[in-house]
């Protein structure tokens, strides 16, 4: 028999300490020591898409505003952090409904959509038609505009309402952590 997931949309102020909690721990099992504190901290502060399956929490992703130069503009981005689906539950859609609800939120609120893909991901997101990025990337930091040369050819960008030249510059706003 099918299981039943649902996807619910949710502010980051929606959610109880519990199902914050609930959340960080279902994507430290996914990432396991990749996952950060700063990773955490990254996903906090917009839209969260929640899969459950009869109550258990078996999938997250989120998308936060954040503001990315590209071509002479800051553009409004919905930048995409926190996709993961519970390993035993891969490969039957879910991440797939996990983003197809963070997208109706980029599509609807934002000029474009990024996000730095894992190697493991990257076919998942151009199959949903996120294209990657094939210019240098750069990050505002404090002390000016430093390259990220390791992240380069692993952002990938959801086209939206901005005009964008995919082999030009691209740089983020600052942050504490891994800045893309
Ligand atoms: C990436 C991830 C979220 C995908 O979740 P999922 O529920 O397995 O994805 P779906 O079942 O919705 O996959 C939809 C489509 O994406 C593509 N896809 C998904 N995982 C893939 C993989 N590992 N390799 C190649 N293509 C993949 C396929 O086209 C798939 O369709 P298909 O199963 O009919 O072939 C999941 O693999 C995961 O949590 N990985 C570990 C954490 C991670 O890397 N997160 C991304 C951080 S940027």
């Amino acid at each position: 028999m099918r299981r039943v997931i649902e996807v619910r949309t949710v502010h980051t102020a929606g959610l109880d300490g519990a199902s914050l909690d609930n959340a960080r721990a279902l994507l430290d099992a996914v990432f396991g020591d990749d996952m950060s504190d700063d990773d955490w901290e990254h996903a906090l502060g917009g839209m969260h898409a929640l899969a459950w399956e009869e109550g258990e929490l078996i999938g997250h992703a989120s998308v936060v505003q954040r503001r990315l130069l590209h071509g002479g503009r800051a553009l409004r981005t919905g930048y995409v952090e926190g996709v993961g689906v519970r390993e035993d539950r891969r490969r039957r859609g879910h991440g797939a409904a996990l983003m197809g609800a963070i997208e109706r939120v980029v599509r609807g609120a934002y000029e474009l959509g990024a996000l730095g893909a894992t190697d493991e991901a990257a076919e998942f997101y151009k199959s949903r038609g996120w294209q990657p990025w094939r210019g240098p990337t750069s990050a505002l930091t404090p002390t000016g505009t430093r390259r990220t040369e390791e992240d380069d050819g692993g952002i990938y960008v959801l086209p939206v309402a901005a005009r964008l030249d995919l082999t030009g510059e691209l740089t983020c706003d600052w942050r504490d952590g891994d800045v893309w």
